[in-house]
């Protein structure tokens, strides 16, 4: 579907059920399935119980002073070495924030980062079957030690001390450690890889679209989030959704870039970045880029927040450059756009301002 508004209707249809991101194999598992692949009753009871770790008093509080903890501690990093990979930096602020959500924070950020990537990244459907073959051992490598690395003592920190995240949530509710596991790496793809890809779009859109930064870095906090929202609702991070509605045993696709560029509700412009664009609330600043109906993104205030507080404090750095662009790629899994390679400068560490502790 490319129009808005029969996308809308699909994705509120209460009929309709997930058939993205390998929904049927996830289905037929004997196990109690992720949040993203419940419908009706039991995924609304979910949504509900687990609204209070999305809750605008925590975006605004505890989550906001990490967010601004975070994008310090890779600005100075960033200040110190004078050149570093941008997507190496949005990969290790996106999966910072939203671990401490999760509760993943028994093991190195850095190992979490880049087990996650690689368990999302490899496109095990492509190449000869030994090739395939190889990836599924690695893949299933990879898996082991997600569990025993970062699930693992994340869980038994818990069961002796629960704290106010997600996975003390799913102890107490009774879920076993690989039914843990599957929910966290939902929120791993659903929440860290999309988060990451979504900052480094915005900074390669702010290096390159002069009046856009200037609008950014002259706003208020609110300005920089609408820029995020906009940017977001021409470059949606997640490609195609897709649902199975009623009997129907073929799935439909909503392409979210038309979707959101449907003239018809966004203007005569609506494929253009505009800083002053007001959408109205009934469509959404960000279109459809975090899904609409019952799946509708939980973590978009944070997603939003992070990337606007992140990007101010980014592109404040002097002399700052963008030395290469990113390389963009497909994920076929996620159907989403990956971007790599994209290397920043900045001034020397004598030119630079002192970071703020
Ligand atoms: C720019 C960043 C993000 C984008 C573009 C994004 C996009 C989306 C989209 C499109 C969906 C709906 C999928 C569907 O309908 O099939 C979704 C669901 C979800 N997202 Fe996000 N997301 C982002 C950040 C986050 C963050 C930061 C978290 C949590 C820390 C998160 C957690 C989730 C969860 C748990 C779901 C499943 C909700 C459900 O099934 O009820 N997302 N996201």
């Amino acid at each position: 579907l490319t129009q808005f508004e029969e996308a809308r209707r699909l994705l509120r249809d209460p009929e309709a059920r997930q058939a993205g991101f390998m929904a049927e194999k996830i289905r037929n598992l004997q196990m109690k399935k992720p949040i993203l692949f419940l419908s009706g009753d039991e995924h609304r009871r979910r949504r509900k119980e687990t609204a209070r770790f999305f809750s605008p008093g925590l975006v605004e509080g505890r989550y906001r002073e990490l967010m601004v903890t975070e994008s310090t501690r890779l600005i100075c990093d960033f200040q110190a070495k004078g050149r570093v990979n941008l997507d190496d930096v949005t990969l290790d602020l996106a999966v910072s924030v939203a671990s401490e959500i999760v509760g993943l924070t028994g093991s190195p950020r850095h190992e979490l980062a880049r087990d996650l990537d690689a368990l999302v990244s490899m496109d095990a459907a492509t190449g000869n079957p030994f090739v395939r073959f190889l990836k599924l051992v690695r893949s299933q490598l990879i898996l082991r030690r997600f569990y025993v690395r970062h699930v693992t003592p994340a869980v038994n920190a818990r069961i002796s001390t629960p704290h106010e995240d997600l996975i003390s949530h799913l102890v107490k509710q009774g879920y076993s450690k690989i039914e843990i596991m599957t929910e966290c790496l939902t929120y791993g793809a659903a929440g860290m890889l999309t988060t990451r890809e979504f900052i480094t779009m915005a900074a390669w859109h702010l290096f390159e679209n002069n009046e856009l930064r200037e609008s950014f870095l002259t706003g208020n906090d609110e300005d920089r989030v609408r820029i995020c929202e906009e940017i977001l609702r021409v470059e949606p991070v997640l490609g195609l959704l897709y649902r199975r509605a009623g009997d129907s045993d073929r799935p439909v696709g909503v392409r979210v870039h038309a979707a959101n560029t449907d003239e018809s509700v966004i203007g005569v412009d609506a494929c253009c970045i505009r800083a002053d664009r007001r959408i109205p609330s009934r469509i959404g600043a960000s279109g459809m880029s975090f899904g609409d109906g019952e799946h509708r993104c939980p973590g978009a205030q944070v997603a939003m927040n992070e990337s606007a507080i992140f990007l101010n404090a980014l592109f404040h750095v002097p002399g700052i450059r963008l030395e290469a662009n990113p390389t963009p790629r497909w994920n076929r899994f996620l159907t989403s756009y990956e971007l790599r390679g994209a290397v920043m400068t900045c001034g020397t560490a004598q030119d630079n301002r002192p970071c703020p502790t």
